[in-house]
């Protein structure tokens, strides 16, 4: 009776454990993506100027991204609890307003907000919202690309271009692991401006953002292995 009954319970337990998985809604994902960006080009290929007029010079974070192998834009938009200002505590908030600006608009909040209700939210199950954005200060400060590159003399030029590996090469000597680049392609040049541009700047792509990647618990790097947000054998201009 008594066994009965207790196997009965481990039943019902197991059934509400399901329950409680699937109902948190925030799927699954195979690891996580840190994504850093490079201000100036944000403004370079926004249509409209930025909330300031010089773009800060530094790395900083775009997003913590809970990401799948096999299908490359989910998941997003979770069923976990929506952004909530007040779990950003004072002494977090002056962290992230340094590390996790909105370089575009300047509205920092509303930033952390859109960027936790589409990913954050996805990995709720492993980090609440507080452990979400400490972890990704923590990864920001860990591995400063700005200092990184500096270190291998890769500093902002305006006629200076590299190669794809130019620029991975020193990250992956101080991760030991392999980062991911994004650029983004010339803005297209204003009518009757066409010849304006110096000529390193007319076949070119922007270095837009470095991209770290971190197992399922956001502790450890491991390789990315996605193909290069980059176009292929075209000079890259980090200006
Ligand atoms: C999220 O929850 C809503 C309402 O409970 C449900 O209709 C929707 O299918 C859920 N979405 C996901 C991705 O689980
Ligand atoms: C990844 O996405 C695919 C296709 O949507 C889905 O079937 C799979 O369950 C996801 N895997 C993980 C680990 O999230
Ligand atoms: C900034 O964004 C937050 C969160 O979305 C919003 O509550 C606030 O009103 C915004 N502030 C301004 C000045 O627009
Ligand atoms: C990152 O490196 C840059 C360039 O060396 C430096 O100015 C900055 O203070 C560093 N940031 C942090 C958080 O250590
Ligand atoms: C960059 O060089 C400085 C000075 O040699 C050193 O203290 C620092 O640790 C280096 N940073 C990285 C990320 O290698
Ligand atoms: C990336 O690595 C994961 C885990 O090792 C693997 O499942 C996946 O197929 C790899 N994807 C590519 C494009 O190599």
């Amino acid at each position: 009776m008594l066994k009965l009954s207790s196997l009965a319970f481990l039943v019902l337990g197991f059934a509400f454990f399901l329950c409680f998985i699937m109902s948190t809604g925030d799927g699954s994902y195979d690891y996580f993506q840190f994504v850093q960006q490079w201000p100036p080009t944000n403004c370079r290929v926004r249509n409209k100027p930025c909330s300031k007029p010089r773009p800060l010079q530094i790395f900083t974070i775009h997003g913590l991204w809970p990401s799948n192998y096999s299908n490359p834009t989910m998941p997003s938009n979770c069923n976990g609890s929506q952004f909530e200002a007040k779990k950003v505590y004072p002494r977090l908030q002056s962290k992230l307003k340094i590390s996790w600006p909105d370089v575009e608009s300047g509205n920092d909040t509303n930033f952390w907000e859109r960027e936790w209700n589409k990913h954050g939210t996805c990995s709720s199950r492993i980090l609440n919202q507080m452990q979400y954005f400490e972890r990704s200060y923590e990864m920001w400060r860990s591995y400063n690309i700005t200092n990184i590159l500096k270190n291998a003399s890769i500093v902002p030029s305006a006629t200076q271009t590299w190669t794809y590996s130019d620029i991975v090469s020193p990250i992956k000597a101080v991760t030991q692991r392999t980062p991911l680049l994004r650029c983004k392609s010339h803005p297209t040049k204003p009518k009757g401006q066409a010849k304006s541009q110096p000529t390193s700047q007319a076949n070119s792509q922007f270095l837009h953002e470095v991209v770290l990647c971190f197992d399922y618990n956001a502790l450890i790097l491991i390789d990315c292995n996605r193909t290069a947000g980059c176009r292929n054998q075209v000079d890259i201009l980090f200006a």
